[in-house]
């Protein structure tokens, strides 16, 4: 019995693997380094230590970006508005590696480390079945007997697998390329303000610097390609860029009460800074080059069911490339620049070019050069409202 186990190098999927070898599987662990920012090196011996025969390490930054941080970018997606889907978005790439991976290996089973109470277990399983539904999953978590954190920890010094004695953060972080989920600790109460203690890639305003900084961001063909004038052939690099630069003025915390999949609330704090502004600068790019109809219809029926969709663990599903076939015949023309003001904790959109946009000075105008017919305005208001106007006249007592 083989199983390809995603492995991230923490407590609970390191007692995973000596779980699963105590029940006769050989465990072949996955780490993917998916820009979370921590040093990978000692994965591997980590790994074999608590008894897989084989550990995988594997840098997939780019193809994140690329195909699955720039198509969100390409859609606007902000799951209820606000969440840039950091966490929703690395569990399809990972769960296709481990179906790979899977099928390289010859391995009937794939598991995973996520809760039952989450979004993630969602993601991971629905995901597999999607890309090959033979493949039984495991989730040695929502089945084994430990009940707090002592006992896995018990588990694993009886079991020599090295828990680290450095005292960790009593928050649980998921962390990549696209930002940071911070969850449980202090952050499960609602009212309280996170702590500053929680953030990890973000200032708190007050310690932003006091002078504000501008930035700009060019697009070609619905790709960020231009950070403040450099190009960046690798896009997962301008990613990591730009969330130092925003982390640097506090920008991209997102602090809400989200409803899981699950039917439960949970109060999530993130730190996203490049995932903010993208979405807002493509965006931005969008309201220079597109009709008013086209503009209109991508509002009000694509983003927010992108961004649901995401969150709900479909990604391999048809509706998803066909919104993405949609959202792609849009990034032809979205060519363009943003110009940005980032100072304590926000970002402003301060400026906005592109060599194909719609906006016309002569149209806009109130001055003299004036090309618009205020005539034709006026027959327009009239047509526009009457239907409001022969409503109001029958309705009339
Ligand atoms: N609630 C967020 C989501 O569903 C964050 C999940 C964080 N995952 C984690 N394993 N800590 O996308
Ligand atoms: C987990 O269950 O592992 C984290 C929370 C989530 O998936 O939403």
């Amino acid at each position: 019995k083989r199983v390809i186990l995603a492995y991230s190098g923490g407590l609970d999927t390191s007692v995973i693997v000596r779980w699963l070898t105590d029940r006769g599987f050989e465990v072949i662990t996955y780490t993917a380094d998916v820009g979370q920012g921590e040093e990978l090196s000692e994965i591997e011996e980590k790994a074999l230590k608590a008894g897989a025969v084989k550990a995988i390490i594997d840098d997939i930054k780019e193809e994140f970006a690329r195909e699955y941080i720039l198509p969100l970018i390409r859609a606007g997606a902000l799951y209820e508005g606000k969440y840039t889907l950091l966490s929703s978005l690395s569990r399809p790439l990972i769960s296709k590696k481990l179906v790979e991976l899977a099928h390289k290996e010859n391995a009937h089973y794939v598991a995973h480390g996520s809760t039952g109470k989450g979004n993630d277990q969602v993601r991971f399983e629905v995901s597999v079945w999607a890309l090959d539904p033979d493949i039984e999953v495991l989730a040695p978590v929502r089945e084994w007997e430990f009940k707090s954190r002592e006992e896995e920890i018990e588990y694993a010094l009886k079991h020599g697998i090295p828990v680290k004695a450095t005292k960790e953060k009593p928050y649980s972080y998921d962390k990549n390329l696209w930002g940071v989920a911070i969850e449980a600790g202090d952050l499960e109460d609602p009212w309280k303000e996170p702590p500053e203690d929680a953030f990890e890639l973000t200032v708190s305003p007050e310690k932003a610097p006091d002078t504000p900084e501008y930035i700009e961001i060019e697009f070609k063909e619905g790709t960020p390609y231009k950070l403040n004038g450099k190009e960046y052939p690798e896009l997962w690099k301008l990613i990591w860029d730009l969330n130092i630069i925003a982390g640097k003025h506090g920008v991209g915390r997102i602090d809400m009460v989200e409803n899981r999949l699950v039917g439960i609330k949970t109060r999530e704090v993130y730190e996203s800074p490049a995932g903010v502004i993208l979405i807002r600068s493509y965006d931005e790019i969008e309201s220079l080059v597109l009709d008013r109809f086209t503009y209109h219809y991508k509002l009000e029926h694509i983003k927010a069911p992108y961004a649901k969709l995401v969150y709900e663990g479909l990604w391999f599903s048809k509706l998803r490339e066909s919104l993405d076939a949609f959202n792609n015949e849009i990034a032809k023309i979205v060519n363009g620049t943003v110009r940005i003001k980032l100072y304590k904790g926000n970002f402003y959109i301060v400026g906005r070019k592109s060599p194909n946009s719609l906006y016309s000075e002569e149209l806009a105008t109130y001055s003299p050069q004036d090309a618009f017919d205020h005539k034709a305005g006026g027959a327009f208001t009239k047509v526009w409202g009457l239907p409001l106007k022969v409503f109001a006249r029958a309705n009339k007592k």
